[in-house]
């Protein structure tokens, strides 16, 4: 059954999602932008606008993405510090692939502090390696909405063809099976921490990314709400 919709709009507490590569964080974040009403930050996609664009940030961020590895943390937080600050953040925000290091998850919280935030919901959604090659490896993106599709568990229903916007559907250049491993053994060895860093300061909740992506969207809702309704301040 679908969660009821809200008729208020806007988070009061900032919302991270966190996870795996393929866990289900940017198909989710979608999905609370549009109920919430409030801006979906990608990193992952501001970097790869970047790279559209062919800016000197692109060029450079291209080759550590290629790589699987991840872009030095002064450039993430500089460019996260700018577009929180942009108006359109005022009724609050879904963050997804930011915080990745403990470096990054410190500064969030220096910059939540400065602009007097409340504290956010800390979001963990959770998927086996197997699981996570799959889904990389079958997933396609549309070229001009960003649409996320899977040809194994939610193909379009014309091949290769957006069913939102007609749009041509890609893949990620990360998403080779090589690049894969590489960004699994990044994010054990720099995000894990960051679980710890957040546990040791506020409650972290832990979520199956192996559910529906429907199922994975209410019990997000539910907890969003939930916490929404409780508040606290760094
Ligand atoms: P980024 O784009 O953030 O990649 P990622 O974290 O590896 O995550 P993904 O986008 O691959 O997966 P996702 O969890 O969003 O899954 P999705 O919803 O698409 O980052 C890319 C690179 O940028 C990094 O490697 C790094 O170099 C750089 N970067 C970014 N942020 C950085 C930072 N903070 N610091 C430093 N460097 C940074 O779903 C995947 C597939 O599964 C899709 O096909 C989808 O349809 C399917 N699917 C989703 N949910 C379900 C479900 N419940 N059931 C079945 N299928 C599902």
């Amino acid at each position: 059954m679908a969660a009821p919709d809200r008729t208020v709009k806007g988070l009061r507490r900032p919302v991270i999602l966190m996870g795996p590569p393929g866990a289900g964080k940017g198909t989710q974040a979608k999905q609370l932008a549009e109920r919430y009403g409030v801006p979906h930050i990608s990193t992952g996609d501001m970097f790869r606008e970047h790279v559209r664009r062919g800016t000197e940030l692109g060029l450079k961020a291209k080759a550590v993405m290629d790589r699987g590895e991840l872009v030095p943390d002064e450039i993430v937080v500089a460019m996260i510090e700018e577009r929180i600050g942009r108006p359109d953040c005022a009724v609050g925000f879904v963050l997804d692939g930011f915080p990745r290091t403990v470096p990054q998850a410190i500064s969030l919280d220096e910059l939540f502090g400065r602009a007097g935030r409340p504290e956010p919901v800390v979001v963990r959604i959770e998927l086996d390696p197997a699981a996570v090659l799959r889904r990389l490896t079958g997933r396609r993106v549309c070229k001009v909405g960003g649409e996320i599709y899977n040809i194994y568990d939610h193909p379009p229903k014309t091949p290769d063809c957006c069913d939102k916007d007609g749009g041509e559907l890609v893949q990620r250049d990360d998403d080779r099976v090589d690049v894969i491993q590489d960004r699994l053994a990044a994010y054990r060895e720099h995000t894990e921490p960051v679980f710890e860093y957040y546990r040791r300061r506020r409650a972290v909740v832990e979520l199956d990314g192996s559910a529906s992506p429907q199922a994975v969207t209410r019990t997000l809702v539910e907890t969003i709400d939930r916490e929404e309704a409780r508040g606290s301040h760094l």
